[in-house]
């Protein structure tokens, strides 16, 4: 069967493909649909932005979507940039633009108060179902990049327990324990039971 990752975002396609892996699926993205464009993430939460993508690729297609939205929440910023990372810094801006603004919100601020979380709610959209998991992973903002892995802010999210930033990491490192790794694995599960 076939599956569309409803995103145009390299870094997630490559990501979310390793996790598909064995499953016997042909995995095609937004990338395959350029009529499709650009989808304006116009929710107020990770689980409206996915199904807002999942459903409207769906709807465009009849093939079935998968989507993701993910935040990073840092709680000395009482949870933001949350659902707007992706623009934390102005529209159009680079990874390393929201990074650095970032930085400079945190300047000064104790390792301890900088404890954060990257969620990622994902969505399944098919003529039978609409299916949604959520993954989490804790960290903490470290105070200067590191690595040379990842994309976003993974160069500052700090795993304590690793002693290493989501950036130093290989993929396969990072999705066994990621945000988005987390919610594929249960979406995966959920899968095998429901197409199979
Ligand atoms: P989106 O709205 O789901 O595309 O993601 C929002 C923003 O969060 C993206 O532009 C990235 O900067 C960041 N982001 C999403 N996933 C990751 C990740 O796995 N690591 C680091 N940053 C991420």
């Amino acid at each position: 069967m076939k599956i569309i990752l409803a995103t145009h975002n390299r870094d997630k396609e490559k990501e979310l493909q390793i996790s598909l892996k064995g499953m016997n699926i042909e995995v095609l993205s937004l990338f395959d649909f350029p009529e499709i464009g650009d989808i304006e993430e116009t929710g107020t939460t990770l689980l409206e932005n996915s199904l807002l993508k999942s459903r409207l690729v769906f709807r465009k297609t009849g093939i079935p979507t998968i989507a993701d939205d993910t935040g990073l929440e840092v709680d000395f910023l009482n949870g933001a940039p949350g659902v707007y990372s992706a623009r934390y810094a102005g529209n159009n801006v680079s990874y390393k633009d929201n990074v650095n603004k970032l930085l400079i919100e945190l300047n000064g601020i104790p390792s301890e108060k900088r404890t954060a979380r990257f969620r990622t709610v994902i969505t399944f959209v098919d003529e039978n179902q609409e299916l949604s998991t959520e993954g989490h992973i804790d960290g903490v903002i470290s105070e200067s990049i590191k690595g040379a892995g990842g994309f976003g802010y993974d160069p500052i999210f700090f795993v304590p327990h690793l002693g290493k930033t989501f950036a130093e990491l290989s993929s396969i490192e990072k999705n066994k324990i990621s945000h988005r790794g987390i919610a594929l694995q249960k979406l995966r599960k959920i899968l095998i039971n429901v197409l199979i």
